[in-house]
């Protein structure tokens, strides 16, 4: 774990083997079509804390503009504070509730994601989970990049347990990542970075990993759609 007060890549990820678990529930919403395998892929940068509060919009909104810079993306941000996703799961597709079925085509037209999250007791926010857990198909054979703030441990506890958890609805999380330990050191009250170098840097490293892994992907899932 980096523990230096800026961002930078990490290292995370560990194999996974086989699994015997049961199947996943199905999707809860008619799923869109992602983009064609031509064009600049489309980016869901979603924001995983919905705290009255919450410092979320700063590192999300700067993670966003880097992705609307890169030059590869259609940026998309999906703020879960707004989406308001209910927590009582149902898996009856005609009593989908309403904010669901209106954020399902979003994610299924997205090619890629970014999770902004902080950590909670060593761990994501309860609302991010509750969304992974609403859909299914949306996140299938796409990668997941990830942005994350906290204390000393800049949130990476939080993207450990994200790693496991998107592995099981088959999206690929990157092994790079941008994370911040002490963000409010990191951010001027202005919302600005500091000191930008080498977050900008390790944004665009995670940006390409997604770029190649995003372009693959989708052209792979137009000449073979992912048997869920
Ligand atoms: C319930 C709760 C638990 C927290 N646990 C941790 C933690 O385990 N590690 C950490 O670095 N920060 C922790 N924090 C501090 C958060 O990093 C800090 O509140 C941050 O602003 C949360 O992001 P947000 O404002 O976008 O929700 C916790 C905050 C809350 C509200």
């Amino acid at each position: 774990m980096n523990e230096t007060p800026h961002a930078t890549t990490t290292t995370a990820a560990t194999p996974s083997g086989p699994t015997t678990t049961s199947p996943a529930p199905s999707s809860s919403a008619p799923a869109a079509a992602s983009s064609s395998s031509r064009g600049p892929l489309r980016l869901a940068v979603i924001v995983g804390s919905t705290r009255r509060g919450r410092f979320a919009p700063v590192p999300a909104e700067w993670f966003a503009g880097r992705a609307r810079e890169h030059g590869g993306f259609e940026v998309d941000v999906v703020d879960l504070a707004e989406e308001r996703l209910p927590d009582t799961l149902v898996d009856d597709e005609r009593s989908i509730p309403e904010p669901v079925a209106r954020l399902a085509p979003r994610l299924a037209a997205a090619d890629a994601f970014v999770v902004v999250t902080p950590e909670y007791n060593h761990s994501f926010p309860a609302p991010l989970k509750t969304a992974i857990d609403w859909f299914y198909t949306e996140w299938q054979a796409k990668p997941v990049g990830f942005v994350s703030y906290g204390g000393v441990s800049g949130g990476l506890r939080s993207v450990e347990h994200l790693r496991g958890v998107f592995n099981e609805v088959y999206a690929i999380p990157t092994r790079d990542t941008v994370c911040f330990p002490n963000y409010q050191d990191a951010f001027g009250t202005d919302g600005q970075l500091l000191a930008p170098d080498r977050p900008n840097e390790a944004a665009k490293t995670m940006l390409d990993r997604l770029a190649w892994l995003g372009h693959a992907l989708r052209n792979h899932r137009a000449d073979h759609p992912f048997a869920s």
